[in-house]
């Protein structure tokens, strides 16, 4: 694809590259807006991480910089630095990014840098400097890619022998960054069924932590592939400085977070290694998952809507495009509906005003039909007992009702009651001398495969070809991989884990190929599946079967770390009723609204609350979908919280207020609004009213200064339990 180089940032390539000269020594400075990460080579060719912080304002600084971390006070200088891409075997005793076994046997690697790049790209500069060693012929190319004004870097590293025989990696990352500062702080995202995104921080000391998965598939059911380091102390929502990093990768990761001998801390990100030593051949190039990173001097408030910005503009499959509300029926009907049912529900769909209906698990299957997980999954054949007319007939019947048709796969999977099990047990995963163990009753096809892709590129490839009005797939993925052994691998087992997830890259990339404008939920039993790399081919996540509006609050402040809005899914569902459908709505409203819910199961006033709750949500898509977000009470800190989107041009902003479990006469404080314009003024209306209720709150349809929102505040919360408050801003 021909790239644009727009002519500013073309004017900063040319500035970076002169400036990276600077005498003698070679300085290369990978650079956004507001931040530096500066790279020096070193008297005897070693590539060095000088800096990585707040942008500097003066280039001469740079000459300051020491490429050397450990100058004695008597003035000696160490060998060991900061090596960008650190090797087994060299002088650094700590953990290392590259770990090869030459085909000679010789276990140790020296990286020396041979030149270097930097040139426009969109939205950014791209650096690439390549590195060799000198005794071997390995060839390593780190590369970054420094997005200007959304202040994130992506990188990754390229990875290639000319050596006579294959050579073994036994750690292949990403990305080495180091940082010294008095205290690291780490806020990790642990994760399990219902229960994801779990915001805990932990102070690192010396010694390593590793964040890591071995679930292959459902990767991320236990952990995230994010995680943020506060940098003087733990991190904080409005201020301080933060480093927020991601792999983008849907398989197994580990970072690994070392403090050394002298308090610095090096962070390792990249795939896990783990039972994955991977032959590398002569000429094969290795390309690692892009890390992708922000530091913000902001807290992060700025960091996570820096990444919403770059996630919509560079990540996000359709980032900028617009999202469709719906009707799920997963919650309501399980397995148990039929033809009848489901063009009652569309029409369900049409009366709550979403834009589409969409069919969940158990429409397939016929010699073993899908009625619950243990049989069908592979057969993806319309249930004819069920579903006569198979899905043409549901496409029409949802265009009876007028809303869109979606449905639900699961691709990746089989049921051994299936009869993809029994034409092909060789595409499964499984092992041939042991007993086998199952995860929901199913097996992982082998991805590794080229033919079990083109099956299940095929899966997607046939619903859409046949029935071209199909507007949308939710894809799930509810095993991790049992069993971890390859028919098709044959001595090559210990690549099952990476060509795995390729195997999943090259359907989904064919799948987007093919039909780009088809929007589709990425969905792991919940959110085990949520990194920036599976995101490029899914317009948005499905958080968590955990619909509890109170939990989900919790684990939507989670993912809100790194996602925008428009990325995560959240349901309007039965799951706690004690709640008020008010209350469950509005908490759906702050992500991509949809419901999974009868709507017999309403009284006439919570329906009409929904029409209003969806034709409001519908007309203020532009502000929580595109607009900034700023989390502004913590329901970690307090028994409340509160979060607000502002559209870009600040003419429009949405609060969501939240009153969880407040203590007895407590002290409420006011909500201070952000990311307001201080000179204008705008209307505060409280939306989202059940019918003929009152606002309660003083500061209804009042007119009000940014200024004054911004400083003084607005009372939104109360001593009741679970009550919510949609307050609509509006500059006049
Ligand atoms: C797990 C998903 O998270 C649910 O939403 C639902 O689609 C089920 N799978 C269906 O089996």
């Amino acid at each position: 694809m021909k790239q644009i180089v727009t002519a500013a940032a073309l004017s900063v390539a040319v500035a970076l590259s002169s400036g990276a000269q600077t005498g003698e020594r070679k300085i290369i400075r990978i650079a956004t807006d507001n931040t530096d990460l500066v790279l020096e080579v070193s008297p005897d060719n070693r590539l060095y991480q000088t800096y990585l912080g707040p942008g500097l304002r003066h280039e001469s600084d740079l000459r300051n910089l020491s490429w050397s971390q450990h100058a004695g006070s008597d003035g000696s200088v160490s060998k060991r630095g900061w090596e960008v891409y650190s090797t087994s075997g060299n002088e650094d005793f700590f953990e290392p990014a590259l770990g090869i076994t030459h085909a000679d046997g010789n276990m140790t690697t020296y990286l020396y840098y041979v030149d270097s790049t930097q040139e426009a790209v969109p939205g950014g500069i791209h650096t690439r400097i390549n590195l060799r060693d000198d005794k071997y012929p390995v060839n390593v190319t780190v590369n970054y890619i420094a997005y200007t004004k959304e202040n994130v870097i992506k990188t990754w590293t390229e990875i290639t022998h000319h050596e006579r025989h294959p050579v073994l990696m036994s750690q292949y990352a990403s990305a080495m960054l180091y940082f010294n500062e008095p205290e690291y702080w780490l806020t990790e995202f642990s994760s399990d069924w219902a229960k994801e995104a779990g915001m805990s921080t932990q102070r690192l000391q010396f010694g390593k932590k590793v964040l890591d998965t071995k679930l292959g598939s459902r990767a991320a059911m236990h952990t995230h592939p994010f995680f943020e380091i506060g940098l003087n102390g733990p991190v904080r929502e409005h201020s301080g400085e933060v480093l927020m990093g991601t792999l983008g990768w849907t398989g197994n990761f580990r970072f690994t977070f070392e403090v050394d001998n002298v308090g610095n801390l090096r962070v390792i990100s990249g795939i896990n290694p783990y039972a994955s030593t991977y032959e590398l051949k002569a000429d094969e190039v290795f390309v690692t998952p892009e890390f992708i990173f922000t530091l913000s001097s902001g807290g992060t408030s700025q960091g996570s809507r820096d990444l919403h910005d770059w996630m919509r503009k560079y990540g996000l499959k359709d980032g900028e495009g617009p999202r469709l509300t719906l009707l799920n029926n997963w919650e309501n009907t399980a397995f148990d509906f039929d033809q009848d049912i489901l063009a009652q529900l569309m029409k369900e769909a049409r009366h709550l005003g979403v834009d589409m209906f969409l069919l969940d698990d158990g429409w397939f299957g016929n010699k073993y039909p899908r009625k619950d997980d243990h049989a069908g999954l592979g057969d993806w054949e319309a249930t004819r007992h069920k579903l006569p007319g198979g899905i043409p007939a549901l496409v029409d019947a949802a265009k009876e009702a007028d809303v869109k048709f979606g449905i639900w796969i699961e691709p990746e999977m089989v049921n051994p009651q299936s009869e993809l099990y029994e034409k092909h047990s060789d595409w499964v995963i499984e092992q041939p001398n042991r007993d086998t163990y199952y995860y929901r009753n199913q097996l992982v096809l082998d991805l590794s495969n080229p033919k079990v892709q083109d099956h299940v590129f095929g899966v997607v490839d046939r619903i859409l070809s046949e029935n071209p009005d199909v507007a949308y797939f939710k894809w799930d993925c509810n095993s991790p991989i049992t069993n971890i052994y390859s028919p098709y691998a044959g001595s090559r087992q210990g690549q099952l884990y990476v060509d795995h997830v390729r195997g999943i890259y090259n359907v989904l990339g064919r799948i987007k190929d093919k039909y780009p404008d088809v929007p589709m939920m990425l969905c792991s039993g919940g959110g085990a599946r949520c990194d920036y790399e599976a995101l490029k081919y899914f317009t948005e996540f499905w958080c968590s079967d955990n619909t509890d509006p109170i939990e989900r609050i919790y684990i939507q402040w989670g993912f809100s770390q790194f996602f925008p809005a428009k990325a995560m899914a959240a349901h309007v569902t039965s799951w706690n009723k004690n709640t008020s459908v008010k209350f469950r709505t509005d908490v759906a409203a702050m992500c991509k609204l949809g419901f999974d819910i009868g709507l017999q199961d309403l009284t006439s006033e919570e329906l009409l609350y929904c029409q209003q709750a969806v034709a409001n949500w519908k007309r203020l898509q532009p502000v929580v979908m595109d607009g900034d977000q700023y989390r502004l009470v913590s329901p970690y800190e307090t028994n409340h919280a509160a979060v607000e989107y502002v559209d870009k041009s600040k003419t429009m902003a949405v609060l969501f207020a939240y009153d969880l479990a407040p203590r007895f006469q407590e002290k409420l404080s006011k909500v201070k609004l952000q990311g307001l314009d201080p000179d204008k003024k705008y209307i505060v209306e409280e939306i989202n009213l059940m019918n003929g209720q009152e606002s309660r709150l003083p500061q209804n349809n009042k007119v009000y200064t940014g200024d004054y929102l911004m400083k003084v505040g607005l009372d939104v919360f109360s001593y009741h339990h679970n009550q919510s408050v949609v307050l609509e801003l509006r500059a006049i």
